[in-house]
């Protein structure tokens, strides 16, 4: 199983204080020491938190595969076809999320044509999709190189059943639900991240998965076989602040081991 290592949020420390601290570069090269196999980043389209310049720093310096997380907005994909990362991983984008919300709508009429132009670049293509058969098929179609499955239904359905989440202000409101619902929800989601797995890997897909997850949930993830890499970042990032990024990064990795 192979790790790339979100570092959004070194950047979105930095933009708080909007300094030269903590550095993003240096993040990228603690994260190649302690073992992660690939940096992904996100250019998003405000800018709130990596920028153009890290892009070209990170890509320039990294000894390990940059993965460029970008939505297909066309001055986006003018720059990434500059920049050059190894693979773009195409994702929706809206400026009011907190976060990447669901998996990218697949019958957006140019996709096919972004596709083809990042790999006629020598840029690998991972869409990021919800985990339905459908999306697979229409990833399939759209000749992806790979597929990287949003388990952030999954990701939420675990904090509700098995954290303390449901008790704080940041409960999700939409799965206050029973444990026995939540525990039927949680194998419901579950089953359709290892059957999108199974049939991406069946149409020659190369499978990738994340968002939301962390050192509880990554383990069920990590253990469907089709899967061949997670990208995390959030819970990462927040472990580093008490143990350091190496030692975070490093954990991380006997998680999904
Ligand atoms: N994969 C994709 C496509 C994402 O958009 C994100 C969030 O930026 C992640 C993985 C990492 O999610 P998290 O920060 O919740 O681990």
């Amino acid at each position: 199983m192979l790790l790339g290592v979100n570092i959004d949020h070194i950047a979105v420390l930095r933009e708080a204080r909007k300094v030269n601290d903590p550095d993003v570069l240096l993040a990228s090269f603690e994260a190649y020491l302690a073992g992660a196999n690939q940096i992904t980043i996100h250019l998003r389209e405000d800018r709130r938190h990596i920028h153009e310049t890290d892009v070209k720093n990170i890509i320039t310096h990294s000894k390990i595969p940059v993965n460029l997380e970008c939505s297909i907005d066309s001055e986006i994909i003018n720059l990434v076809l500059k920049l050059k990362p190894s693979r773009a991983t195409l994702v929706p984008e809206k400026r009011e999320e907190l976060t990447t919300e669901g998996g990218l709508n697949l019958e957006i009429p140019n996709l096919k044509e972004v596709t083809r132009k990042l790999q006629e670049n020598e840029i690998e293509v991972s869409l990021f999709i919800d985990p339905t058969e459908e999306s697979i098929q229409l990833a399939h179609g759209l000749k992806a190189d790979w597929i990287e499955l949003h388990t952030g239904a999954y990701a939420n359905t675990y904090l509700m059943l098995n954290s303390n989440l449901a008790n704080t202000n940041y409960s999700i409101k939409e799965l206050q639900k029973s444990r026995k619902e939540l525990k039927e929800l949680i194998n419901l989601e579950l089953d359709k991240i290892k059957e999108s797995a199974k049939f991406g890997e069946y149409l020659g897909l190369k499978v990738a998965a994340g968002h939301g997850l962390n050192y509880q949930n990554v383990k069920d993830i990590a253990s469907i076989p089709e899967i061949k890499e997670l990208n995390i970042g959030q819970s990462i990032i927040a472990r580093s602040v008490f143990v350091g990024l190496k030692q975070a990064i490093k954990e991380m990795i006997e998680c999904v081991k």
